[in-house]
């Protein structure tokens, strides 16, 4: 059985008993400063379990993404890690409890999987009698495969958190001695890969102080979840995650892309070493186009979900190694991972090519600097063996990461195979040195560089003025270094920083803007801007001549692309107004993109928006548009800006100082990006689609001005196309297809 086919089983399984499907919510988190990713199929349902936001319905099932880096350095070693998975699982808000919950789970893995009773074994919590009773006496368990165990394993969390908690029961399955340690003692529970945790049943029932104190939830619910890796594993017969069928197609591409570029031709089951790398390198890969597609990364980064990427990426990168990979290869097996995955998770597709992109980009820094730092490790690790000394020093590993790139946590691992350790304080201390020395608060805020770019001066921003104007050049940085001049040779790709530039860095959703850069001496194509603290970053290659340091420069944004942006900001605004007014107050944004071609509005709210809700929402928006309302920028007081009934994003933080956007008699907005003048300008604005991206979450897409234009003649010209095939007028298409 496919992976895809057991999605749809198990899916199908509980639509059937009466449980209402939920896609899978976003993988990086946003809006839940406590945690960068999602790490259970529940996390989008913690208010539903407390009681503070209504459930989707009383009982649902999902198959969430999932991402946890604990167990990162038993992927590929054991079977059963992986750092991204897919959680399936089913739900019940104050529905069924214990019995409905464990009753549907064992109808499910016996009677649809079919496997096999007596290689099953349940685990409960050490005072759970009654979930013991369901098991034996209801379900007829022996006893003697029942046990009870602790808040270790069977409480979940094991950790005490905000979120709901309660007692859980899991099944494992045995997959013979042949997997075991043979251990006398081995049994569930043991470290090694005999009994596999198939499925964990979580009893939904409290909310715990920090004291221990439990607080009953309003109602009691259920909370499941299935690996569906694990499972694919059992069904497909396989050793290993990274051998299930997705999967391996992800690993058969990394091992045609290594072999194409070292000349060899090494298939998986080889050599036992390079299958271990193979299987951490598909895991990492899957895991990191998995990040990007969720669209909300930058990229890799020397913080939060960027810099769980940049670890990924390069920890893969230096596993490739092993294999003879010296180049950059991980970003051309992306598209593997597309196919293997894509038709389940389209945004894989769609995302593909920003994803290799962004790899192939964070492959070249790391390749650039890795042999480097690989002999520096290897003199550390020589000294340190001739002094008898067992510990690198945090000075050291800082400078790895400073200066070569390496995530510490692959410095402790590179240490631990040669039996070495890390002062992590030394390091710790070295970095918030540095930090001080650099006047900056943590990490790098942005993906691009990860050199310090401290010592320039703030970039002035004239972009709300003026789309071309002079500046000078103050810093140009190559593979991410800085230098004082570049040329055209081989395209080169930079990053160019001026004194002042009209170009908008990409922020509060609105795309970055594209342009060109250039003087007589040379021309810069910019594809990107973004920014980096109080600088401004031109991403671009220079097509021609030399750009140096200290360059006077025209710096010309496209006009026709940044018109096109300015048209859909002012029409997010127009949006978010209108479903305010159509849909409820309680409407607020979660996230949006401005793009050139579309605009793409996140809010939250509990159900789908009717087609009538949005024609009516369509409908007012236009009517705002050919009012012409003007739309006007003023700077104020935070406080004066509530006062006068500005709405701020919940998620965003602001300064004292703000900007504010204000459409007239119509809505006031805290907001940084570009705007027309007046709505007229904006044209016409069209919904193109209503959707669900996760609990409570919808996305509206809409286009305006040419976009729209272009929208409206491509479906006129099908309507002639059809009227034509059809033999009839275009307005009678409807009659006669029904015909
Ligand atoms: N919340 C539990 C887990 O993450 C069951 O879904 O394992």
């Amino acid at each position: 059985m496919t992976t895809q086919q057991l999605r749809e089983l198990f899916l199908d399984y509980f639509a059937d008993r009466g449980h209402l499907v939920q896609p899978s919510a976003p993988l990086v988190l946003h809006d839940d400063p406590t945690s960068l990713f999602t790490s259970a199929g529940m996390q989008p349902y913690m208010a539903a379990f407390r009681g503070e936001e209504a459930p989707p319905a009383p009982r649902a099932v999902s198959i969430q993404k999932c991402l946890r880096t604990n167990d990162i350095e038993g992927v590929g070693f054991h079977n059963r890690y992986a750092t991204f998975f897919e959680m399936m699982g089913n739900f019940s808000f104050g529905d069924y409890f214990k019995e409905g919950g464990i009753e549907l789970a064992w109808d499910f893995v016996i009677n649809v999987l079919g496997l096999p009773k007596d290689d099953l074994y349940i685990t409960v919590h050490t005072d759970d009698d009654e979930a013991e009773e369901i098991w034996h006496k209801n379900i007829g368990v022996p006893m003697e495969r029942i046990s009870r165990l602790g808040r270790e394993d069977n409480w979940w969390p094991k950790d005490r958190w905000e979120g709901p908690c309660g007692p859980c029961s899991e099944i494992h399955l045995d997959l013979g001695p042949e997997f075991g340690c043979d251990k006398p003692d081995c049994t569930v529970g043991c470290d090694c890969d005999r009994y596999l945790e198939l499925w964990n049943l979580v009893f939904q029932m409290y909310t715990e102080a920090e004291d221990g104190a439990l607080t009953p939830l309003p109602a009691p619910g259920i909370d499941t979840g299935f690996g569906l890796e694990r499972l694919a594993l059992v069904m497909q017969d396989v050793r290993h995650l990274a051998e299930t069928d997705e999967m391996a197609h992800i690993m058969d591409r990394i091992v045609a892309v290594i072999n194409e570029q070292t000349g060899s031709n090494y298939a998986y089951g080889d050599d036992a070493h390079h299958d271990l790398a193979l299987r951490i390198i598909t895991d990492h890969l899957r895991a990191t186009t998995f990040i990007l597609a969720d669209g909300t990364t930058g990229g890799p980064s020397n913080e939060g979900a960027g810099y769980v990427l940049r670890r990924f990426i390069r920890r893969a990168f230096r596993y490739g190694r092993q294999l003879g990979a010296t180049e950059p290869f991980l970003h051309k097996a992306i598209p593997a991972v597309t196919e293997a995955m894509g038709q389940h998770y389209t945004e894989l597709g769609e995302k593909e090519e920003f994803s290799a992109q962004l790899v192939r980009r964070e492959e070249e820094r790391f390749a650039s600097t890795l042999r480097q730092g690989m002999n520096m490790f290897e003199e550390i690790a020589l000294e340190l063996q001739q002094a008898r000394q067992d510990t690198i020093p945090g000075e050291k590993a800082f400078t790895l990461y400073d200066t070569y790139g390496f995530p510490v946590e692959l410095t402790v691992e590179m240490a631990a195979e040669r039996g070495l350790k890390v002062d992590m304080e030394g390091f710790e201390q070295a970095m918030a040195a540095q930090r001080a020395r650099s006047g900056r608060g943590a990490g790098l805020a942005t993906a691009e560089e990860t050199i310090s770019l401290a010592h320039l001066p703030a970039t002035e921003f004239v972009g709300h003025e003026t789309q071309s104007s002079t500046g000078k050049i103050v810093a140009i940085v190559v593979d991410g270094e800085e230098t004082q001049r570049a040329k055209a040779e081989a395209e080169a790709e930079a990053t160019v920083i001026l004194d002042a530039t009209p170009f908008y860095a990409e922020q509060g959703g609105q795309t970055g803007d594209e342009g060109i850069i250039h003087s007589s001496e040379f021309e810069f194509a910019v594809r990107n801007t973004v920014s980096h603290g109080d600088k401004v970053l031109h991403i671009g290659t220079l097509k021609r001549g030399t750009m140096q340091v200290g360059d006077e420069v025209t710096a010309a944004v496209d006009t026709a692309r940044r018109h096109a942006i300015m048209r859909n900001h002012t029409g997010t605004h127009l949006l978010h107004a209108a479903l305010r007014k159509v849909v409820g107050e309680h409407v607020s944004q979660s996230g949006s993109l401005v793009a050139p071609d579309r605009l793409r509005f996140d809010f939250t709210h509990h159900e789908a928006v009717t087609p009538e809700q949005l024609a009516e929402v369509e409908r007012i928006c236009n009517e705002w548009i050919l009012d012409n309302r003007s739309v006007s920028v003023a700077e104020m007081d935070y406080d004066e800006a509530r006062d006068q009934g500005a709405i701020a994003i919940f998620t965003e933080k602001y300064d004292q100082q703000v900007r504010t956007v204000t459409t007239e008699g119509i809505s006031m907005e805290l907001c940084g990006g570009t705007h027309v003048s007046s709505t007229g300008e904006i044209g016409s604005l069209h919904v193109i689609s209503e959707s669900s991206i996760a609990a409570g979450i919808r996305r509206i897409e809409a286009i305006t001005g040419t976009g729209a234009v272009q929208h409206h003649r491509q479906l006129t010209d099908q309507a002639h196309e059809l009227a034509a095939e059809l033999n009839c007028p275009p307005d009678d298409i409807r009659a006669h297809s029904s015909a």
